[in-house]
């Protein structure tokens, strides 16, 4: 495995996905854990991230300096490059122009890191971002490629098997970054790059076994991919010693409850309590018009009622959860200040602390679309593991104002033609996430040789790869015409239908 030491750079976790698809595991630890993860992992090289402190302040973060006596090979990005060289003797300076964006660099050496893939005398782009550079390498080190703003582009010594780039490998503007890294983990470490998710599988399976014993084990589902993989793997190891309990808040899309209750009891045969809660859910929402209020009310009626079923079932020792790697991973952070709420986004948060349950959170170290791999290994049907991602209090938000069940009906129908017509025109998994908000405003229309006067519904549809930036998705006219007309043809209740064409920032995803 290889352990990433993470300096608090924003691309941190790219450099981890890279590794992983080179086939060889690799895990983050905040550069004040490294050291305990070392000793946990043992691993086969080491990777230094970028950062946003200066080497030249006599705070910021260092290494653990045995790192460096480990007899293994590091590569360091950036700040990581920086602090290696002051570490092991050389100088960083500050610099007067920072470096920002596209660079090029010509290779001055050839390298193992570079083997078969950058040779003496080309010229090569990469992704360049720092205000700090290498002013003087540390004794044993050569200069392997130069660019203009740092002369000490990438640097290594061969003997030790210690690499540093100035650039950023791990980000897409470098074309041949996930390469470079591929090269370290596989060439320069010399692992073989067989991790795949079959083996994951075998794994958590012996894991999880080894955790729970005899005992009991209780999963809450939600309908998404996490907790229905989550709950399929952990089947598998301990069969019925596992029950799933399903809260239908009454909030889900079309058809989508029967989903998962003919999946889990049909397909796969697992112990499911569905616990049809529509009624006690619609009841509280009645008058509530507070995007917030509304998102705690359904968060902790969730937890009341699925206390309470876990109650009924007895006995459960342990709780599961398709926690994923990105919500784990300790972020380092040097501004120390609050960050600001602009969502309660975690729904069930301190349902574990009330229930005192042990975890169970068999995919703690994955990415989502690893989690995806996974159920598909698992035998997960398609239309279940591509699903997009669905918010926890579920259609709630996507009725600005108060939400009723007539509501619900009518903004349920009109987000099951818009998908349909996405999923025909072979556009679903080109989108992050697509559905339909029934906005609190009437308007006019004539249909017929009637007046009416009835619902607008908006479209949203984006592209993003974690949900925390999006762009819109930039439909034909002539699809959301076609979409538009069959809304309104077909959906009582609505006669004008607009789309969304705000990005994230400055606007969210959902609308409320
Ligand atoms: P926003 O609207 O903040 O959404 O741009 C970013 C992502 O988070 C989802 N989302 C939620 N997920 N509970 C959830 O579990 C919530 O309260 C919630 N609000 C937004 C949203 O669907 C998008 O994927």
């Amino acid at each position: 495995s290889i352990l990433i030491v993470d300096f608090g750079s924003q691309v941190t976790q790219l450099i981890a996905r890279r590794v992983r698809e080179a086939g060889v595991y690799s895990e983050i630890a905040p550069f004040n854990a490294a050291a305990e993860a070392f000793e946990r992992m043992k691993p086969s090289g080491i990777i230094l991230s970028g950062g946003p402190a200066s080497v030249t302040d006599i705070e910021s973060p260092r290494a653990p300096q045995h790192f460096f006596e480990a007899g293994i090979p590091i590569l360091g990005i950036c700040y990581g490059q920086q602090t290696m060289m002051e570490q092991l003797g050389g100088k960083v300076e500050a610099h007067d122009h920072a470096e920002f964006g596209r660079a090029f660099i010509d290779i001055a050496e050839r390298s193992t890191i570079f083997d078969g893939l950058w040779a003496e005398g080309e010229t090569h782009q990469v992704w360049m971002s720092h205000g700090d550079r290498v002013t003087q390498p540390a004794p044993g080190f050569r200069t392997i490629a130069q660019s203009d703003g740092a002369p000490f582009a990438a640097t290594a010594d061969e003997a030790r098997r210690f690499y540093g780039v100035q650039f950023h490998p791990e980000v897409v503007h470098t074309p041949d970054g996930a390469k470079l890294i591929a090269n370290f983990a596989r060439h320069v470490c010399g692992l073989k790059g067989d991790w795949t998710m079959a083996e994951f599988r075998e794994t958590k399976i012996a894991e999880i076994r080894a955790q729970v014993g005899k005992g009991k084990v209780i999963c809450g589902l939600s309908g998404g991919v996490d907790s229905a993989v989550a709950a399929v793997l952990i089947h598998e190891a301990i069969g019925e010693q596992l029950t799933c309990v399903f809260v239908d808040h009454g909030l889900m899309r079309s058809g989508e409850a029967d989903q998962v209750v003919s999946l889990f009891r049909g397909a796969y045969n697992i112990p499911l309590v569905h616990v049809n809660a529509e009624t006690l859910f619609l009841s509280g929402l009645k008058g509530e018009t507070d995007p917030e209020k509304k998102r705690k009310f359904i968060g902790k009626t969730f937890i009341d009622v699925f206390e309470e079923e876990a109650r009924k079932i007895g006995g459960a020792e342990f709780l599961a959860q398709g926690t994923l790697y990105p919500d784990v991973i300790e972020s380092v952070s040097f501004t120390g200040g609050p960050s600001v709420t602009i969502k309660s986004h975690h729904n069930v948060g301190g349902l574990p602390e009330r229930m005192n349950m042990k975890l169970v959170e068999p995919l703690r170290e994955l990415f989502k679309d690893e989690v995806r791999a996974l159920g598909r290994e698992l035998g997960l049907p398609e239309v279940f593991v591509g699903r997009h991602p669905f918010p926890g209090p579920g259609l709630a938000i996507r009725i600005p104002g108060e939400v009723s069940k007539d509501k619900c009906d009518i903004l349920r129908k009109a987000d099951a033609i818009y998908l349909e017509e996405i999923r025909n025109a072979g556009l679903y998994d080109a989108i992050w996430q697509a559905f339909a908000v029934l906005l609190p405003v009437k308007t006019v229309g004539v249909m017929g040789d009637g007046r009416t006067y009835d619902s607008v519904c908006a479209l949203r549809a984006v592209t993003s790869t974690d949900g925390m930036t999006a762009d819109v998705y930039p439909f034909d006219a002539s699809f959301l015409t076609r979409v538009a007309t069959r809304i309104v043809n077909e959906v009582k209740g609505i006669n004008r239908v607009v789309y969304d064409y705000t990005s994230k920032p400055p606007g969210t995803i959902e609308w409320e």
